[in-house]
């Protein structure tokens, strides 16, 4: 059985279709990297898939409950990572931890331990009492990943995890990506520019473009399916998305990612 399945799920602002029928699956223990140009509906997608947003039709099933019937079961099931800096920098790393444990209802007497232990799986545990304010955006990074693991999420769901950071926070952010699903068998849906870095981690892509899903399958089916299986993987990406387009609210999309990016670099 699939941990997620969508089903021609859709979402519109206006006549602006973000997302639009989109139908595919994610197995269990799969990290399935979602790429695509700017203005694709990444962000949307994940924002319904999280029950923060609610679909405009289709619907989607994670672990077994629908997005639509039963948010509040499926929120318990997963854990979401935004692509907007999400952690308090006025507060320290242990301090942040422990107040989203609230949030996400880990038993109060299960609170300081499920903190130290999200600490030390990030490699946090020494810098634990120091404000956020003060941490490098690789940094932050793994402590958002550590809010979101705090109530052991079945699936994480992860927008632009690495936009922003230089080659070693990046790698460590994948690291330790990995080694929550390695740990703790967590399935992962993320968002990404890097095509490397689908290629190298990725067990599934899709591929969006204008709300549609265009493309999936592992790095080499999309090679294949692109006409040439010795392609790059951003020969395919090009392929598929096609060149780039003078959509409305490019401005605002790149002014809005070089923020995020600011923000942690
Ligand atoms: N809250 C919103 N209201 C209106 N339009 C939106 C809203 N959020 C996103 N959009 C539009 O939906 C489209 C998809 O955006 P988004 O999901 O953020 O794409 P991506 O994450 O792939 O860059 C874009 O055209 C964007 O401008
Ligand atoms: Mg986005």
């Amino acid at each position: 059985m699939s941990l997620l399945e969508t089903h021609s799920l859709t979402c519109a602002f206006d006549d602006l279709i973000a997302v639009d029928h989109v139908t595919f699956n994610v197995e269990k223990t799969e990290v399935f990297g979602l790429v695509g140009p700017n203005g694709a509906g990444k962000s949307t997608m994940i924002k319904v898939l999280t029950t923060l947003r609610r679909p405009t039709s289709g619907t989607a099933i994670i672990c077994g409950h629908d997005i639509t019937q039963n948010p509040a079961a499926v929120r318990s099931m997963i854990g979401y990572v935004p692509q907007m800096v999400s952690a308090d920098g006025d507060l320290t790393a242990r301090e942040n931890l422990m107040l989203y444990s609230k949030l996400v209802d880990v038993p109060s007497g299960e609170r300081k331990s499920r903190t130290l232990e999200a600490l030390e799986f990030m490699n946090l545990a020494d810098v634990a009492d120091k404000r956020v304010r003060q941490f490098s955006g690789g940094m932050i990074r793994r402590l958002e990943i550590a809010q979101s693991m705090l109530h052991r999420p079945a699936m994480l769901f992860l927008d632009e995890p690495t936009v922003g950071l230089d080659p070693v926070a990046r790698a460590s952010v994948w690291e330790h990506i990995m080694q929550l699903r390695d740990t703790y068998q967590t399935t992962i849906l993320l968002t990404t520019h890097m095509m490397e870095e689908v290629e190298n981690l990725c067990t599934k892509i899709g591929i969006m473009n204008h709300g549609k899903m265009i493309a999936i399958g592992t790095a080499s089916d999309l090679k294949t399916a692109s006409g040439n299986p010795d392609a790059t993987l951003d020969e395919v990406f090009i392929k598929f998305a096609g060149a780039e387009q003078a959509t409305p609210g490019g401005f605002e999309q790149a002014a809005r990612s070089r923020r995020t990016a600011r923000r942690l670099g």
